[in-house]
């Protein structure tokens, strides 16, 4: 097996309060004076068991409480690429759910300015560069996803882009229409969670209706030919989480992902690691899953990493820079 954890990669899937592991939930809980519903660490460990998305989003929403403070949202952004860069992340782009927080009563500004901070302040330590993609919650109404631009809109310059998350079957994309329209005329970038669970139709509907550059998750594009052309053709990224989709029972087993499936139809995937606090694994755990359970060899996991680059939002010196990382790799695997 090939040491797949080093090689250099761009993280593009990834919720920051997923990557909150249950003994800083603790710890944050008990600075904050919050009661977690939940008796101990062991004990939040132990619910990690999932149906599908819905059942993990209840726990993800119920442990995230813990989070009140601006320094608790810069804590949990250190930790976050303190880890990744461990696991050969060397560029992160990060969603973040303000309306699960304002509905605790937590400013948006609290938020944003906590995240920023702490991911400044790691990746600099760490060599990892970045930035915030803020999610809509597609199960709350439009409304609610209006307000949370307008007010995130004074600190738009902190935000790469905007996305669409939650609870999928039943919430197609088109009804966002507009706010994505609003934040593209904002200058922010544009991603949504499409064909995780629910359909290929989905897929289409984010990119059509909502005119999105990249699509999170995308593996029902698998059931629909006539989508992998198109997302091959016109080079739109997904952004694939092997082990996300295990754990949520959206595949049977690593063996049937169709990861492998996507990159022969030549679409533009992506190795991410969506909530790897809840779903056994960073980044290079993803990457060496799906490589073993795939049979994937050096010259795919290069081309995932490659494609991790391509499919980011970095600025070209920046993505030159991260080539020129993962061809040194490379070069020094295939000598070994
Ligand atoms: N899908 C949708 N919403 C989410 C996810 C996911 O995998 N993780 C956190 N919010
Ligand atoms: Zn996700």
């Amino acid at each position: 097996m090939i040491e797949l954890l080093q090689l250099p990669k761009a993280e593009l899937h990834l919720h920051i309060e997923g990557t909150l592991e249950p003994e800083l939930a603790f710890e944050l809980a008990d600075r904050n004076r919050v009661d977690l519903p939940f008796a101990s660490v062991d004990d939040l460990r132990s619910r990690y068991s999932f149906e599908n998305l819905q059942s993990f989003l209840d726990l993800y929403y119920a442990t995230m409480a813990a989070l009140r403070t601006e320094d608790d949202f810069a804590d949990l952004a250190r930790a976050y690429v303190a880890r990744a860069a461990a696991q050969g992340v060397r560029h992160a782009e990060v969603f973040f759910d303000p309306q699960a927080h304002a509905r605790r009563g937590v400013p948006i500004e609290a938020v944003i300015d906590g995240l920023s901070a702490g991911l400044a302040a790691a990746g600099r330590e760490h060599g990892v560069t970045g930035g915030l993609i803020m999610c809509f919650l597609r199960d709350l109404p439009v409304e609610d996803a209006e307000a949370t631009l307008t007010s995130a809109l004074p600190r738009a310059g902190a935000l790469l882009g905007v996305g669409l998350d939650s609870a999928e079957v039943g919430n197609p994309p088109g009804r966002f229409a507009g706010v994505f329209r609003r934040a593209r005329e904002a200058g922010l970038r544009t991603v949504a969670h499409a064909g995780e669970e629910a359909p290929a139709a989905y897929i289409w509907e984010a990119l059509d209706v909502l005119g999105v550059e990249r699509v999170d998750h995308g593996i029902r594009a698998v059931d629909d030919p006539r989508l992998l052309e198109r997302l091959a053709a016109d080079r739109v990224p997904l952004t694939v989480c092997p082990l996300s989709n295990l754990r949520l029972r959206a595949v049977g087993s690593l063996a049937e992902h169709p990861l492998a499936r996507l990159l022969e139809a030549g679409v533009v995937a992506t190795v991410n690691s969506d909530d790897p606090a809840y779903f056994g694994g960073y980044a290079g755990d993803n990457f060496a899953a799906a490589a073993e359970a795939l049979g994937l060899g050096l010259e795919t996991a290069e081309l995932l990493a490659r494609n991790s680059v391509e499919a980011s939002f970095v600025p070209a010196e920046r993505a030159a820079e991260l080539l020129a990382e993962i061809d040194a790799w490379a070069a020094r695997h295939r000598l070994s």
